[in-house]
This record gives C-alpha cells, structure tokens and sequence, in this order.
C-alpha cells in the first residue's frame, strides 16, 4: 500500500489536522516531516477540540502510530507537555515513535529567535518565535543536538559547550543579553534521555517495513507551500519545506512510494505573519472573513491577515507539490456573500501576470486581478452531499477546481470531524 503526503497549500492553517483527523481509521501510520511547534493543527471531534503543535494529528485516533520523524525539530518540554496535556484527557500516546535523528531545539535557538526578530524591526518575518529558524540553521551547518545525543552524555556535552561558545558571543556582543549556563542546559537535556528513551526508533526502518508489509502511511504536513524555504515567498517563510519533496526527505522515505499528495486549500487565504499577500483585505471585509472564519492563531493567539481566494498560488501550489487531489476548506465560511471575487491573476508595474511572478520583488508589487462570482446565503454547515450544496456554491467549487489544475476530493463545511463532503475517497 502506499504513502499519502498532505501538504497546506497556501500559507498554512488551511485546516490540516482536521483532514489528517478525517482519515486517521483509514490509515496505519501518521508521520510529522518537517517542522516543530510552530505548527497549530485543530482537531474537533464531537465536543472535543485538541490543538496540536508537535504531535501528529493520527494520535488522536487509536489504532495509528504516530511518528515524528527526522525532518521535525523538536522542544522536548514541549514535546512532553503535549503529551501530558492529551494523557490528561484519555488519550493513549504510547505508540508514539520518534526518529533518533531528529534535531532539537535547544534555550538559546529561543533566545536568538526572539532577539532577532526584535532587532529586524519592522523588518521581522514575524516568527512565532519558538526557536525553529536558529534550530534548522544549526542543522544545516552541523552544529546541531540530535535526540540520540542525549543519549550519550560525553557528546552531548561536548555538543553544547561548543555551541555556546559561539551562541553566548553572540547574545551577549551582538544583542547585549545574559549568556546561557552550559551545565544547566546540559542537566536539563541528560534529563530528557530516559523520557525519550521509549519512544525512539529508526523510524525511516519502520516506516519502510510498512509499506512493504501493505500499510498506509500518511505524511502530514505542517506550514505551507508558501512558507517552503525554497518555494515560499522568501525570506517571509518558515526554515523547512513543508511542501511534498520534503516529505521525503523528513520522513526517509522514496519518491517512489508516494501515490498521492492532498493539498488542502482554503477557500479564501490567510497568512500569519510578515510578507506579500496580494490578496489581503485591510477593510472591513477582512475583519469580517476572520470574524467568520474565527481566523485566529492557534500558536500565538496572533489575527491572521485575511484575502480572497488566490488561484494563482492554488497553481502554483498544485505544480511544486504534485498535487493529485485537493480538500477545500472553510466552504461554509463564504456564506452571506452576494459575490465573492476571486484572483485569477496579477497586475504588476502595469503588466499581467497569470502565474506567480519569478521574483520577489514583483510579488511584492502584484496586486490582484479579479472575478467574481455568484454567492449564497444558505447555512452551509449541514450539508453532506455535493448536490444538497446551492448552485451557486457548487459552481464556485467548480471555477476552483478548473483554476487549480487538480480535482477537488472533499469541502469542508464546518469544523467537525463529520461536516465534510468525500466527493471521492481520500485514501
Ligand atoms: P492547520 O494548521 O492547517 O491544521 O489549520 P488550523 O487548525 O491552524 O486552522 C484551521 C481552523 O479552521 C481550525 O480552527 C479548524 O477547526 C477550522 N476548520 C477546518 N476546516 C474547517 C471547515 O471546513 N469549516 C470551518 N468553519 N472551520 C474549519
Ligand atoms: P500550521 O502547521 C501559519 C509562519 C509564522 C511566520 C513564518 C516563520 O499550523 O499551518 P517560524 O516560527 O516558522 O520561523 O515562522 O511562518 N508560520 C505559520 N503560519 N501556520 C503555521 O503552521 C505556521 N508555522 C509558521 O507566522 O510568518
Ligand atoms: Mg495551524
């Protein structure tokens, strides 16, 4: 059987762990690639509803395994709160696996994460600031802390002294803040060793040893196309590649073993954080998109910019991602419009564009060419079947799918676990 990959096709909070949520009885294994605590996936299920930052939205179904493989950075107090947090609640966690190569954020990838951002001013990228950035550049230039270092105490010693070395010049010369304790962190991570210790795995093993054995194995996403470090809208972006190539590469697993990638699409966009947006609405339609959509940070409790529906980046997400299928989200977010414009493509210093312009600068520039379209004032939240859906939502659906270059396979209608329309099986 084969691997699925989910990736978010615009700038995250498209409703991925809702949809990781909708096919967890149908899938053996459910794998975090790439990413950390940054991420904020909802989940409701009946009158329960679960926010999700590391762990993988499967584990809340209980016959998957739960993975959070190589690509993942991991906050192991975070980790471990998370965890606490849903045993509280009744949840089974033990069948978590975690990869021994994943990389872990440390106090002073915090630290540097904040202070940056701080001295970037208005320039910011407007991270959530739980150290991810600081934690996937020490990954890339090797001066990284892995969970099996703690693990092995002589090296994980000799990892963070030297690490400090360099992190504490920098916080104390370049930002004028208090140096880090080397022997506390270092405590504090042995510390972590036995907690870890269960839940360790070769997991890019695991993981291939099920598919050969037939079992499904769904990869899901966190962030975005558009926060992908190289497909995003750099450097307005996230420090991984949540796009599907990185599913891959997090995970351990071939290209070849991938039959299916699911964009999940918002029937409108929104974004967190700093960067172009051609579509966003600073007026009052904007405010009534987030009010609508409760379009309001699962991390960081922060307002989320809201736009129109953008089909150029659709494209572009159906493009870099190979995208086979999509789950349009938040249909029932869009009722009471009399019309809804859509962006089918850019003005740019007086030049169309139908695609994503090639550099930054020009999407900086880009403002949106519109359409609009027929809305609808019905309730949508009931609905369970495409045609009990009013015309006009049906041919808004429809123009989407014809502009994104992939079919849609379901619409979401609601938060629960249970208002979605499965035009055709999702997996
Ligand atoms: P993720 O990061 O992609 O998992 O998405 P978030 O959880 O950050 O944000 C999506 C929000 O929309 C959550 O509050 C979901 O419960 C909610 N949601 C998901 N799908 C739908 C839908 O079809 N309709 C409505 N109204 N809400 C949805
Ligand atoms: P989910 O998985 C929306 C954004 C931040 C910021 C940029 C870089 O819930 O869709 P980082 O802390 O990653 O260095 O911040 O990326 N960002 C997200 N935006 N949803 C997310 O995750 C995000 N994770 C990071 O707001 O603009
Ligand atoms: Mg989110």
């Amino acid at each position: 059987m084969p691997a699925i990959t989910l990736v978010g096709a615009q700038w995250g909070d498209e409703g991925k762990g809702k949809a990781t949520d909708l096919v967890g009885n149908r899938v053996d294994y459910v794998v975090r690639y790439q990413g950390g605590n940054n991420a904020g996936h909802t989940v409701v299920i009946g009158d329960q509803k679960y926010a999700l930052h590391l762990l993988p939205s499967g584990i809340l179904s209980p016959d998957v395994v739960p993975v959070i493989a190589n690509g993942v950075v991991i906050d192991p107090a975070v980790l471990f709160e998370e965890l606490r947090g849903l045993q509280e609640r009744g949840v089974t966690t033990e069948r978590l696996l975690i990869s021994a190569n994943a990389h872990l954020i440390m106090p002073y990838h915090r630290a540097l994460d904040k202070v940056s951002e701080r001295f970037l001013g208005k320039g910011k990228i407007g991270t959530t600031g739980r150290g991810i950035g600081p934690t996937y550049a020490d990954k890339i230039s090797r001066a990284g802390v892995r969970v099996q270092d703690t693990f092995d105490p002589k090296i994980l010693r000799k990892k963070i002294e030297l690490a400090l070395n360099d992190k504490n010049q920098i916080l104390t010369k370049v930002y004028n803040r208090r140096g880090l304790d080397a022997e506390q962190i270092i405590e504090e991570y042995l510390g972590y060793a036995d907690l870890l210790r269960p839940y360790v795995a070769d997991t890019s093993l695991v993981l291939n040893q099920a598919l050969d054995e037939g079992k499904n194995v769904f990869l899901e996403g966190s962030q975005g196309t558009l926060l992908d470090i190289d497909h995003g809208t750099y450097p307005f972006v996230t420090s991984s590649s949540p796009t599907s190539g990185g599913a891959c590469a997090g995970a351990g697993i071939g290209p070849t073993r991938i039959t299916k990638v699911i964009g999940i699409l918002k029937a409108y966009t929104t974004r967190v954080g700093s960067g172009p947006f051609p579509t966003e609405l600073l007026d009052e339609q904007g405010e009534w998109l987030r009010q609508q959509g409760g379009e309001y940070g699962v991390t960081t409790g922060r307002n989320r910019r809201c736009g129109w529906f953008d089909a150029p980046i659709a494209r572009y997400a159906t493009r870099v991602n190979g995208i086979t299928d999509f789950f349009l989200t938040k249909m029932d977010v869009l009722s009471g419009l009399e019309r809804i414009p859509v962006c089918v493509g850019y003005d740019v210093d007086g030049e169309r564009w139908d695609e994503i312009p090639m550099t930054q600068t020009d999407f900086h520039h880009a403002t949106p060419i519109y359409e609009y379209f027929d809305g609808w004032n019905e309730d949508i939240s009931h609905v369970r079947s495409f045609d009990e859906l009013p015309k006009n939502a049906q041919a808004y659906v429809r123009t989407l799918e014809e502009m994104s270059g992939a079919q849609i396979s379901a619409i979401g209608v609601g938060p629960g676990r249970d208002q979605t329309l499965e035009l055709r099986s999702l997996v």
